[in-house]
C-alpha cells in the first residue's frame, strides 16, 4: 500500500462516497480510484462496525480514505479523531464545519493528521477551513441545489478566493454531487477532487453512442471471419 502522500494522479482525483466495501472493492479494480468519502450516515447504511469497515476500506484503497467524528466539542473530536487515524496510515479525519470542528482541525493537521471539513455551505466557511490548515474542504453542491441555489457557485467562489493565496494548499473536494454534469462542471473549474456515489462513478463511462458505434463495429468485424487472437 502507497502512503497517500506519495501517490500520484493525472487530472482531478475522484473519490467514491460510499461505505460499501463490494461498491468499493468492484471500483477500486479499475485503477482510476483515488479516495473513498464515508460518512456516519453511509456507514450506518452498511448495519457494519465502524472500524471494521475503515480497516477493511483502507486495506482495498492506497489513497486517502475520510472517517467522520462524531463528536461535536473539539476536544473528543480530537480523541475521536486520533483513533480513527491509528486505523491506518490512509485515513484522512473527517470534521464538520465548526467552531469546534475547525479547532480540532488545527490541532490534528498540527500532528501531523489530514484532515477533511465537511458540511460546508459557503465560501468564508472554506477559507476558513483553509486557515486552520485542512487538507480538504468538502462544499456539498447537491444539497445547495435541493434549496434552490447554485451549489456549483460555491465551488468557483471558493476556486477563486483559492487562488487568490498561493499559500493555501487545502484542495476542494466536491460533494454531494449527484449527477455527471456536477462532475464535468466542478472540473472545468479546476477543482481538485470529486467523490461521487457509485452510480454517478458508473455513469460517467456510459454514452448511447459508444454503445451503438461498438455494436456495429463488431457486428461489421464478425462478418469479415477474422480473429486477432
Ligand atoms: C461527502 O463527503 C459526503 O459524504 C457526501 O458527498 C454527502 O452527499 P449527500 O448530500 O448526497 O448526502
Amino acid at each position: 500500500m502507497c502512503m497517500q502522500s506519495e501517490r500520484q494522479t493525472t487530472g482531478m482525483k475522484f473519490f467514491v462516497d460510499t461505505a460499501d466495501t463490494n461498491e468499493i472493492r468492484d471500483l477500486a479494480e479499475t485503477g482510476l480510484l483515488d479516495g473513498v468519502t464515508t460518512n456516519p450516515s453511509l456507514v450506518a447504511k452498511t448495519g457494519r462496525d465502524f472500524i471494521d469497515v475503515l480497516k477493511e476500506i483502507c486495506a482495498i484503497v492506497d489513497g486517502p480514505v475520510s472517517a467522520e467524528v462524531t463528536a461535536t466539542e473539539a476536544a473528543a473530536m480530537i480523541a475521536e479523531g486520533n483513533k480513527l487515524a491509528a486505523v491506518a496510515p490512509n485515513v484522512t479525519v473527517k470534521v464538520p464545519l465548526t467552531w469546534d470542528g475547525l479547532k480540532a482541525c488545527r490541532a490534528l493537521t498540527q500532528a501531523g493528521t489530514p484532515v477533511n471539513v465537511t458540511l460546508c455551505f459557503s465560501a468564508n466557511q472554506a477559507l476558513l477551513a483553509a486557515k486552520a490548515g485542512a487538507t480538504f474542504i468538502s462544499p456539498f453542491v447537491g444539497r445547495l441545489d435541493d434549496m434552490g441555489q447554485d451549489g456549483m457557485e460555491l465551488i468557483a467562489e471558493i476556486k477563486t478566493i483559492y487562488d487568490n493565496y498561493p499559500a493555501i494548499e487545502t484542495e476542494i473536494l466536491v460533494a454531494s454531487i449527484r449527477h455527471p454534469i456536477h462532475l464535468k462542471q466542478a472540473a472545468m473549474m479546476g477543482a481538485d477532487v470529486a467523490t461521487l456515489p457509485p452510480d454517478v462513478l458508473r455513469k460517467l463511462a456510459s454514452h448511447p453512442l459508444t454503445d451503438k458505434g461498438l455494436a456495429a463495429f463488431l457486428a461489421d468485424w464478425q462478418k469479415t471471419g477474422q480473429k486477432i487472437l
